[in-house]
């Protein structure tokens, strides 16, 4: 028994931890109710008398050692050297490198800005549609030729819901729920059967106007679309309307600005005419209210399409569209001071 306490009290002297965790573990093995010192105090009662006095010695003084030695490591672990005297506490904090908005995210906020001016509110409405609120509501002839494949993302084994291929299915949406006095702005995401290129790819944005009352007429189209130019474009800023054909407007027209790269004295931009497009506008067809269900001889309505990758190209210049969906960050950086 002597030579067992002797054994055990030379492992106490030696003991090491670099954790509470490791501390905790030594504590146990020694000196918890399983521990080895309770186990040899279990076997005490077996020691002849004689010897009693002697083991009892040495027992205690191996029990004393052990909790000594146990608390100083608990000590030492606990105090250890975190390395925060190391911090320099006055030191300058790294800079955050904060995200920018995206080009076509800024053009959005403000076309929306400048319309919510004239009091247009904000609507919404998703990406995956029916072919009702696509093209059917919109006065689509069934076969008129946007239908088509060629043009149209069809969601597989579903020949009536489609990616919508413009934001006018946002009319519909906001018609068939709501009745005149009706002044809502749409932006969102379309997507067109195109193959990818500088000039065209298979999705991207629209703005879409649309203001139906008593009494709405073009003039005041033409007069919040000149308003819209001048304040996206600058004040001297010129519109044209060229007569054109939509299905969901009659009449209907094309409107181009003076070229805001070159001043309207002719340039590539613009393929040296002066006048760039940029919306497809016209008086709510009276087929397309009736069709949601607005009395067409009671009220009026004019609605305008633009796109959003459009206007950013006149207000930035970036030369190829597949630019605003790579998300390179030294394009997207560009934009920093613009948001
Ligand atoms: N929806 C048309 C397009 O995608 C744009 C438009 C909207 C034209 C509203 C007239 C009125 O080209």
């Amino acid at each position: 028994m002597i030579a067992k306490i002797q054994e055990l009290l030379a492992e106490v002297e030696q003991l090491q931890a670099s954790n509470v965790d490791e501390v905790e573990a030594l504590r146990i093995k020694y000196l918890s109710k399983k521990g080895a010192i309770n186990d040899l105090m279990a076997d005490f009662r077996n020691v002849p008398a004689e010897m009693k006095k002697e083991v009892g010695m040495k027992l205690n003084e191996l029990k004393n050692k052990a909790q000594e030695k146990i608390a100083a490591l608990k000590e030492a672990v606990e105090t250890q050297d975190t390395g925060a005297d190391d911090m320099d506490l006055t030191r300058t904090a790294y800079p955050i490198s904060l995200g920018t908005r995206h080009p076509l995210t800024i053009v959005k906020n403000e076309i929306v800005d400048i319309f919510s001016r004239l009091g247009f509110t904000l609507a919404e409405g998703p990406e995956i549609e029916d072919d009702w609120h696509v093209y059917s509501s919109m006065n689509f002839a069934d076969d008129h030729p946007a239908r088509d494949m060629q043009d149209t993302f069809f969601v597989e084994a579903r020949p009536d819901i489609v990616l919508r291929s413009h934001t006018s299915s946002v009319q519909a949406r906001v018609m068939e729920k709501q009745q005149p006095p009706i002044r809502v702005i749409c932006p969102g995401r379309v997507y067109r059967n195109e193959a990818i290129s500088a000039r065209a790819h298979c999705f991207f944005h629209q703005v879409e106007g649309l203001y139906i009352d008593k009494n709405v007429s073009f003039t005041d189209l033409k007069q919040v679309l000149l308003l819209f130019a001048q304040e996206m474009f600058g004040k001297e800023t010129k519109i044209r309307l060229r007569p054109s054909y939509f299905p969901f407007t009659e009449p209907s027209a094309e409107m181009d600005i003076s070229c805001n790269i070159c001043g309207g004295k002719g340039c590539s931009f613009c393929k040296h005419t002066g006048w760039v497009e940029i919306l497809g506008c016209g008086m709510v067809d009276p087929a397309v209210l009736e069709a949601n269900g607005i009395d067409s001889s009671v009220y009026t309505g004019y609605a305008f399409g633009m796109g959003i990758e459009r206007i950013t190209n006149l207000k930035y210049q970036v030369k190829d569209l597949r630019m605003f969906s790579e998300n390179d960050t030294r394009f997207l950086e560009e934009f920093t001071s613009a948001n």
